[in-house]
């Protein structure tokens, strides 16, 4: 396991993501993976399973300092008292007094970033958020984040595989000091049945999510990957013992394509950056 150091945090590089569990999973799995090594989990408001991510790492029985532990405001709860509100809900359902991260959603404009931005500094300085950042925002909602927060910000949350290309968000965060989480890294399953990067995993010995996985985190991202199964955690986890060459990097990036892109909810996703 490595760790990606970002204005102040250092974030385990795999982090284990619960969008689309039901309770009984989630509080299974994320138990499971922390018993096998994980040390970073990843839920949000809305996925509905904070209670069960909190069960989990109490069964678990891993100390909640060893755990780097994400969640997510939803925009609902944008207006200051009900961001408030519904973090210390978060924390509750956590059975936590803080999360290592916390993460704007999704932009919003129904409440000013500038109201948003307090809240999550806020938060933080009340010690209940370690670190914060956003999620799903493009490089001039990051740059002008960046500009109100009066405590910087480690992260932006995006969707990132080798579908789609996201480097001006990746030069912005660089530029900012923050850190990118790749989510959907498998592509929600596209990549499995990808030639290239069968090709790829051929050469390596390893699977398709495996290569897609070390080809985030060898960049320098954290990756998030989810899956209710026990053996395909485990695989997902055997990330750290190989390298990809500069030509696998390469290749691997090369198969974005224009409609990469997979998650644009409207009345959500912001105007997304066009490559230069
Ligand atoms: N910030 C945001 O807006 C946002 C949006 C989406 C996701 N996320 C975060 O990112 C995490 C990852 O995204 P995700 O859960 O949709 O996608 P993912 O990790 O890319 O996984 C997609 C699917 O692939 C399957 N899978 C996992 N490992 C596999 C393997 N080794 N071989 C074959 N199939 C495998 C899983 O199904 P099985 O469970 O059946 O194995 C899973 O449903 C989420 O859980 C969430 O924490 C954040």
């Amino acid at each position: 396991m490595t760790l990606v150091n970002a204005n102040g945090a250092s974030i385990p590089s795999l982090g284990f993501g619960t969008f689309r569990m039901e309770a009984a999973d989630t509080e299974r799995m994320v138990s499971h993976v922390l018993k096998q090594g994980c040390r970073h989990i990843d839920t949000a408001q809305i996925y509905g399973n904070e209670a069960a991510v909190g069960q989990g790492i109490k069964a678990s029985a891993i100390p909640r300092p060893d755990v780097f532990l994400t969640t997510k405001v939803w925009v609902a709860n944008y207006g200051r008292d009900a961001f408030l509100a519904s973090v210390d809900e978060s924390l509750k359902k956590l059975q936590t007094d803080y999360v290592d991260l916390l993460l704007l959603h999704w932009p919003n404009t129904a409440v000013s970033l500038e109201e948003q931005i307090a809240a999550l500094n806020d938060v933080a300085k009340a010690g209940k958020a370690r670190h914060i950042g956003v999620s799903n925002f493009n490089t001039t909602l990051m740059k002008e984040a960046a500009r109100l927060s009066r405590l910087p910000l480690a992260n932006n949350q995006v969707e990132y595989h080798p579908y789609l290309d996201q480097r001006p968000v990746i030069t912005t965060a660089r530029e900012l000091g923050m850190s990118i989480t790749a989510y959907y890294a498998m592509a929600d399953g596209k990549v499995l049945g990808d030639l290239a990067l069968q090709a790829i995993a051929a050469a390596h010995q390893r699977s398709v999510a495996q290569i897609v996985l070390r080809w985030i985190v060898q960049q320098g991202f954290v990756t998030l990957s989810k899956t209710v199964s026990e053996v395909r955690a485990a695989e997902n986890a055997a990330i750290f013992d190989f390298e990809l060459s500069a030509d696998d990097m390469l290749a691997i990036a090369t198969i974005a394509h224009t409609n990469g892109r997979i998650v644009s909810p409207d009345g959500l996703a912001p105007e997304w950056d066009v490559l230069g």
